[in-house]
Parts: C-alpha cells; structure tokens; sequence
C-alpha cells in the first residue's frame, strides 16, 4: 500500500483557518489530522465540537481526530456525530478499551488506539485484531513542533511484527517531529500514515512539502 499523510491542523493559522484547509483540500494529502486537548490527559487544551464542525463543512477529505482527553467514552458519540471517520483513543486513558473500540465501530466509525511514547506494543495483544490504526506517539502528546523520540523506529518495527503474528488488518500511524529526513526510516519501519504539523506548516510552501512527504 502506498503511505498516507495527514497534516495536522493543530499547526494551522487559525487566523485563516479556511485558506490552510484549502490548501490541504488540493494538496497530495489524504487525511486532515485533528488534534483534540483537554488540558487533563495533556498540558494544553486545543479546539473542540465547534471548530470540528466547521472544519467538516469544507475539508474534502475524511477526519482522522485523535483524542488526548480523559474517559473518551463519554463524547465518542459527539465525535462521530461531528465528522470523525477514524476516532483514535489514548491506550492510557481507557480503563475498558476493548469496550471503547467496539463502541466506535458501533457509532459506525474505524477505531484507532494510539500509544504514548513509555507504552509497549505488547500491550496491544489482546486488541490489535479489534483495531483499524494503531498510533504511535513520537513525542509526548500536547504540543506541535517538539524533538522525534529516535526509539519510535524499533517500537514500530516491534508493531508491525504483532500485526503480522495476529493477522491484524490494522495500520499504523506515526505523530510527532516527523519531517522529510525521518519520514524514509518511519516507512521502512513500517509506518502507514505520516503525521506532519509543524514540517507541514512552517515550512514555506506547505503544499509541496505535503507532495515530498506523499513521494518518499
Ligand atoms: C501532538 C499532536 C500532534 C502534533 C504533531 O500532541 O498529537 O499531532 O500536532 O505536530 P508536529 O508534527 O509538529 O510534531
Ligand atoms: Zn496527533
């Protein structure tokens, strides 16, 4: 399969919201990446229904939202309700994550579980059947623009080995530092879809920069 890039919107202007999701809505990228913070599962709080429902109105193509809140069960709903074609849920913050991914599946959306960067893939075992994208924290959560764990390589290398023992279906998705130099080894890894945020935005011609990442 060739790879996915989901810029993440969380580096966006959201002076000029609409024009960034112009220009990802005509650039090579796949998905829009939305970045939701509580301000309690991370030390930052982000944007939440609202913002996503606008979004929804002009993004061209589907919405990968990852959740960084505490006890996600209690909007999944809202959630999908609001656009989410792939909701991804923090491993540490579901107490009953086989129940949280069925719930997903049942609201009728695909269902992610992402990893903070001290989470071992083993844990997965017992659920990585049930998932559709397993997320891999390159940094931890809460911020754009932050250093790339270099560890992130043999933990999705390790991924991708339970995915083949199990016969998963599932993909995986890296999120944090990612940038034109780590994307090539993220892919040998094993990686499915890149997430770019500050690679994608700061840099002076988003849109080509999304084409160079879609090109690896
Ligand atoms: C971090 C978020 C990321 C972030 C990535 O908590 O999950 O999606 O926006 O930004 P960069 O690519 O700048 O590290
Ligand atoms: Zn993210």
């Amino acid at each position: 399969m060739n790879h996915l890039v989901a810029p993440s919107m969380l580096s966006a202007d959201f002076l000029n919201l609409a024009k960034d999701i112009e220009m990802v809505n005509k650039s090579e990228a796949d998905w829009f990446h939305l970045d939701v913070m509580d301000g309690v599962f991370v030390p930052n709080i982000s944007f939440g229904f609202p913002i996503i429902e606008k979004i929804r109105k002009i993004a061209n193509k589907p919405l990968d939202i990852h959740l960084m809140i505490v006890d996600p069960d209690r909007y999944l709903e809202r959630f999908i309700k609001s656009g989410a074609f792939l909701l991804s849920v923090h491993y540490e913050a579901c107490i009953h994550l086989h129940r949280t991914i069925h719930a997903i599946h049942d609201l009728g959306a695909k269902a992610g579980v992402v990893l903070n960067p001290h989470t071992s893939v083993n844990l997965l075992e017992n659920i990585i059947k049930d998932v559709d994208l397993v997320l891999i924290m390159s940094v931890n959560p809460g911020f754009g623009g932050q250093k790339f764990i270099e560890r992130t390589y043999t933990k999705i290398s390790r991924l991708k080995k339970l995915i083949l023992d199990n016969e998963s279906q599932a993909m995986i998705e890296v999120d944090g530092g990612v940038d034109l130099v780590n994307a090539s080894g993220l892919l040998k890894s094993g990686v499915d879809v890149l997430v770019a945020g500050n690679t994608v935005f700061s840099s002076p011609n988003p849109s080509e920069t999304i084409r160079l990442l879609k090109n690896i």
